[in-house]
């Protein structure tokens, strides 16, 4: 099967092997593991902040992120399908004590006039703290929708006006610096706390990176503790993350000019594409445009040799490239699909 469920479905490449084979490594609870000191360093630079903590999931880091920003009954401004808010679990209410405010964006994106209205009502009319503003960059199920640095300057300063901290759920905030042509810290400098997702388009097997201030980050080193996330020889797997750094980055640019190519040639055929909508790696298709329900069309598909997923909500599947496709894999998909769905679009 063509697999282009996710991003997450890649497996580390000889080279990347090669590298976990040859890390340097120590007890990481002790502070003492180089290969993990060394990703740290480099990804705090990266990102345009001061440190960085290597964790076992994107999921933990955010986590850990809101339980820096708010105490229990705090409130967490976030676009309503932000991946902290449906694929978390709660735990924004479990971990954190999170009431959390859930409003309607565009492309994944939140207005300054939204945050504004939100941090306000919490504040004036129900006397609640307004503690953290997530936002998610790439967005995931917007369709990997970037947020124009402009949008989200804006954005960040309402929610500082306003009283709250900010944290971006960044786990393709390398997708999103490679589509908008700056460096990463361009985009992860803007707000207080980040998080980098490792084993998404950079290939990586498992690994995330919590990224903010020193003090923040020192809090954050017990929460690591708290949430089980302490590792020993982790620089196994920072040795990948290393890796990716080199070679792995540059390299989106391919898995974003596939997804154009896709979702160009599915919007020929007929299949209900937006076109405009494709800024990075995925590319979403609205299966209410079609004659057969979302279930069918994804066994169609797979039975035919392309696996595609849904996403969020009722209708959407979506397709996303990544690492372990090459060309002939894109040339396939884009015949198989256009072929097997072409016929269903409703006239
Ligand atoms: C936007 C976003 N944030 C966070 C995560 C969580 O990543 P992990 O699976 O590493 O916990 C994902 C995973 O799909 C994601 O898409």
């Amino acid at each position: 099967m063509i697999d282009l469920r996710s991003d997450t479905v890649t497996r580390p490449t000889p080279g990347m092997r090669a590298a976990i084979a040859a890390a340097v490594v120590g007890d990481e609870q002790m502070r003492e593991d180089p290969t993990v000191n060394e990703l740290q360093e480099r990804v705090a630079e990266l990102l345009g902040q001061e440190r960085a903590l290597f964790l076992p999931t994107a999921t933990m880091a955010n986590q850990i992120a809101l339980k820096l920003h708010g105490r229990p009954g705090d409130v967490l401004v976030a676009e309503q399908h932000s991946h902290i808010l449906i694929y978390e679990f709660g735990g924004a209410a479990v971990h954190a004590g999170l009431l959390t405010v859930g409003l309607p964006g565009t492309a994944g994106r939140l207005t300054p006039s939204q945050v504004r209205d939100a941090a306000a009502t919490a504040e004036d009319v129900v006397d609640q703290r307004p503690a953290v503003l997530v936002v998610e960059n790439t967005h995931n199920v917007a369709g990997g929708r970037v947020w124009p640095l402009d949008d989200l300057e804006d954005v960040v300063a309402a929610a500082r006006a306003g009283g709250l901290g900010v944290h971006m759920d960044g786990a393709r905030l390398m997708n999103a610096a490679v589509a908008l042509g700056v460096p990463a810290a361009a985009i992860g400098s803007h707000v207080d706390t980040v998080t980098l997702c490792l084993s998404k388009g950079l290939g990586c097997p498992l690994g995330a990176i919590l990224a903010g201030p020193a003090d923040l980050m020192e809090v954050a080193w017990r929460q690591k503790f708290l949430f089980g996330g302490a590792m020993r020889q982790a620089g196994m797997i920072a040795a990948a993350a290393l890796y990716a750094l080199d070679h792995h980055v540059d390299r989106l640019a391919v898995d974003h000019e596939r997804a154009r190519r896709l979702a160009a040639a599915w919007h020929a055929a007929g299949i209900p594409v937006e076109l405009d909508r494709v800024e990075t790696n995925f590319v979403q298709i609205d299966t209410s445009l079609l004659d057969l329900p979302r279930p069918q069309v994804l066994a169609a598909l797979r039975e035919a040799g392309v696996g595609l997923s849904p996403t969020f909500g009722p209708t959407h599947i979506r397709a996303v490239t990544h690492l372990d496709l090459d060309d002939a894999d894109i040339e396939r998909a884009l015949e198989i699909v256009s072929e097997a769905l072409g016929a269903h679009a409703r006239a």
